[in-house]
């Protein structure tokens, strides 16, 4: 159930808040990672690899959550279309989250890349080796980012809209503070 004052879940909040910051990290790491050539680069791919498993692990978790909890009814007088864009916005970003890191993880397994989590753990390969795949993972995996960072602006205009325009209780259903 959603809390008493039409509310996420404090576990979804808590998981909404924390994977924001994790996909904007991420969005960040990954753009910085293939435009450097300094050493720092690996440091970089080191912290973008599990961080995206984490992603990934958060996102099946919170689907989970979210199937079982549901979530607060929007205002009954938002306009149809409003409406619309929110549940399709919300559907996409639940699909990117999942998506994303499949498709990183799958562009390392056809290159013949090692997925190394940290130090000695390596998780498997789950696409054959094959180079022509690589090339088109790795053309996705960049499209998709910039797919993902355009739903996101969108979603963090909309938050506002509801917070300082129509000030209609949505944005404080996600909030994590009292009113
Ligand atoms: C939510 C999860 C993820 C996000 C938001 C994300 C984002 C990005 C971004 C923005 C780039 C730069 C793309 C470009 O401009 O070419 C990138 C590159 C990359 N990502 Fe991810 N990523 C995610 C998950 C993963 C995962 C799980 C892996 C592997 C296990 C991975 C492996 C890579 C690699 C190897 C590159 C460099 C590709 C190249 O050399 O062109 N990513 N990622
Ligand atoms: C940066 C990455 C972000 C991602 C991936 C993300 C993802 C999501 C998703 C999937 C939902 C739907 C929740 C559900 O129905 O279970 C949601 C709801 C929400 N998000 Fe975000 N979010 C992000 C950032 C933000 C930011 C920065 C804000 C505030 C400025 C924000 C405000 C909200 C609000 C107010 C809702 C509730 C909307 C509603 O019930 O219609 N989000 N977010």
């Amino acid at each position: 159930m959603t809390d008493a004052g039409g509310r996420f879940s404090p576990l979804q909040r808590a998981l909404h808040w924390l994977m924001a910051a994790m996909v904007v990290a991420m969005l960040f790491i990954g753009v910085g990672m293939v435009s450097t050539l300094h050493p720092r680069y690996l440091v970089l791919i080191a912290i973008h690899k599990p961080l995206g498993i984490a992603i990934l692990v958060l996102a099946v978790l919170r689907l989970g959550v979210r199937l079982r909890r549901g979530a607060p009814p929007l205002p009954a007088d938002l306009p149809w279309w409003q409406a619309a864009g929110a549940k399709a916005s919300h559907v996409l970003l639940y699909a990117l989250l999942i998506v994303m890191p499949l498709v990183g993880w799958s562009m390392l397994s056809a290159g013949g890349y090692p997925i190394v989590l940290y130090g000695p753990i390596h998780l498997p390969q789950i696409v054959p080796h094959d180079d022509a795949l690589h090339a088109i993972l790795r053309a996705a995996h960049a499209w998709l980012a910039y797919l993902f960072f355009v739903t996101i602006l969108l979603h963090v205009a909309a938050a506002l809209f509801h917070a300082l325009v129509r000030r209609d209780g949505v944005f404080q259903s996600m909030a994590s503070w009292r009113r």
